[in-house]
């Protein structure tokens, strides 16, 4: 089986979980779920980035240790993980030993090579961003708000010698057309190529900050947090277990556009190809979701948690609607009055009634029992086609990551078999006496039914509790591979479904 290594970026631990956090795990579980069910031995790894000062400043605000404020956002962002339904195989920490041990063999291999070196540096500095300033910088001739007091400091540090890899970087995304993606972001990194690149600080002293991993070779300092960030993804499949070595590279890095260029796009492959590792697959940055502020409107001026709908609502439906509305790499606004249209739409009135009223007539018209397919006729093989163009497109879609257009797809195609129905009209067959309406009746049951296991089936990635009920109620076992459950066949035939259920009730 081939392996698929895949990522989310590791959130910060200096705040709660919000909508940005949520809607990246869900891309990426979404991703993970279809490779399984496309036959591959997936490794999905998220986590938490827990270094830096702005964590150490908070826990000193809440007067608790650092490392007691990282467990408790810890245990708040993995409740959200749980609540969202995400299959991670898991969750890495930055202040776990495993992960430690791992940044600091790097940088010693690093240092030792001759690509770390110790130098002054003069320049502007700002404690909220964490990050050395440059004029260029400046708007108007002031520093912008976001980066609060800015003070000119003289400091000696440890920087790392990005700017000698500057031609191997582009020459490599140039070769490897996969590397960042969507590839018209591709462009974006390039540009920021064509300047010269500054070798990159990589140190902090520690009498300035000491809330991090101290360097193997001068423990005066610890460790950039990006420095220490990014090795998450490898520390994670290396130091754990010696069969997750063959984890590595990663096949796909998923993160938000904002840590594109230059973290993932260009200190990461640099970083690993300076110290003799495979560089990853294909980094997929996708974009933002705005909120108006942070918190959405009701129609009275209260303002909604997105996260709240997912208690409301259910894990599945907000997944539906995130995955539905955003065009993966594009930015997005969330919307409450959006959210409900879709749910009453596209989950209530079209999934949700096909499911009731399918297994309410299943019931009344033939006891429950699927009845074989024995006649075949326009609108059954229309249908059927229906489902063969429909299933192309949607994994087509899939596989560029193009979910919105994919879930398209499959709810254009629980929409043609209500269509179906209503040419068909089963509960008019079910009132005559012919025996040939009844066979139709028999054929058009099983037809819809066949119709809907499809659709479960291929929702199950974005929609894993939803598809689990649906396959219930049809007597099915739990599904393995997609090549062989998304093919129209006669599954069903002589299995007693169960009782209608409501999916999705009315909000
Ligand atoms: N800790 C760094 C990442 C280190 S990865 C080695 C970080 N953390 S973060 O908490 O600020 O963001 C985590 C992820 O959430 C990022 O990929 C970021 O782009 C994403 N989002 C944060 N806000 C977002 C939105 N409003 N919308 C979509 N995703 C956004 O960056």
């Amino acid at each position: 089986m081939k392996n698929f290594y895949l990522t989310t970026a590791i959130d910060y631990a200096n705040g709660s979980p919000h909508l940005g956090h949520a809607y990246e795990k869900i891309l990426t579980d979404v991703i993970a779920r279809t490779k399984r069910l496309e036959g591959h031995n997936v490794h999905f790894l998220t986590g938490l980035d827990e270094h830096g000062q702005k964590v150490q400043q908070g826990a000193e605000k809440e007067g608790i240790s650092p490392q007691e404020r990282c467990d408790k956002v810890a245990s708040e962002f993995q409740e959200m993980l749980t609540k969202l339904n995400v299959s991670h195989d898991d969750y890495i920490r930055t202040t776990e030993t495993r992960h430690k041990k791992v940044v600091s063999n790097i940088l010693q291999t690093l240092y030792k090579k001759g690509e770390i070196y110790q130098t002054e540096y003069q320049g502007f500095y700002s404690t909220r961003a964490e990050q050395f300033l440059q004029e260029k910088d400046k708007v108007d001739g002031k520093w912008p708000e976001i980066f609060g007091e800015v003070t000119e400091i003289t400091e000696s540090n440890y920087f790392f010698k990005l700017s000698k890899y500057q031609d191997w970087l582009v020459q490599h995304i140039t070769e490897n057309q996969d590397f960042i993606l969507p590839t018209n972001r591709q462009a974006q990194v390039l540009e920021f190529l064509k300047e010269p690149l500054n070798d990159l600080c990589i140190s902090r002293p520690k009498e300035r900050l000491s809330w991090g991993i101290p360097l193997p070779f001068d423990d005066n300092f610890v460790t950039y947090v990006w420095f220490d960030a990014l090795v998450n993804y490898y520390s994670a499949v290396v130091s754990k277990d010696p069969d997750r070595e063959n984890f590595w590279p990663a096949n796909l890095h998923v993160i938000g556009k904002d840590i594109l260029t230059p973290p993932h796009a260009v200190y990461w492959p640099i970083m690993l190809h300076a110290s003799g590792l495979k560089t990853p697959q294909s980094i997929l940055a996708h974009g933002w979701w705005t909120t108006s502020g942070a918190k959405m409107s009701k129609s009275t001026g209260e303002t909604v948690d997105p996260l709240s709908l997912v208690d409301q609502y259910g894990a599945d439906s907000f997944r539906y609607f995130v995955m539905r509305e955003m065009t993966v790499g594009q930015d997005a606004e969330f919307s409450l009055e959006r959210f409900q249209s879709r749910y009453r739409a596209d989950l209530g009135n079209d999934l949700g009634n096909l499911l009731s009223r399918l297994l309410h007539m299943t019931q009344s018209y033939v006891d429950g029992v699927v009845p074989a397919v024995n006649l075949c006729e326009s609108y059954e093989i229309g249908l059927q086609e229906r489902w063969e163009k429909a299933k192309n497109s949607m994994l087509q879609h899939f596989r560029a990551y193009r979910f919105n257009l994919g879930l398209e797809e499959i709810f254009g195609f629980v929409r043609a078999i209500n269509k179906y129905a209503d040419d068909r009209l089963p509960w008019k067959l079910a009132k005559s006496e012919d025996p040939q309406d009844l066979q139709t009746l028999r054929a058009c049951l099983s037809t819809m039914l066949e119709g809907l296991r499809l659709v479960s089936v291929a929702i199950s990635p974005v929609m894993p509790t939803v598809h689990a009920q649906i396959h219930e109620r049809l007597a099915l076992p739990s599904i393995k591979l997609w090549e062989d459950e998304l093919v129209w066949g006669d599954t069903l035939t002589g299995k007693t479904v169960k009782e209608k259920i409501i999916l999705f009730p009315r909000d």
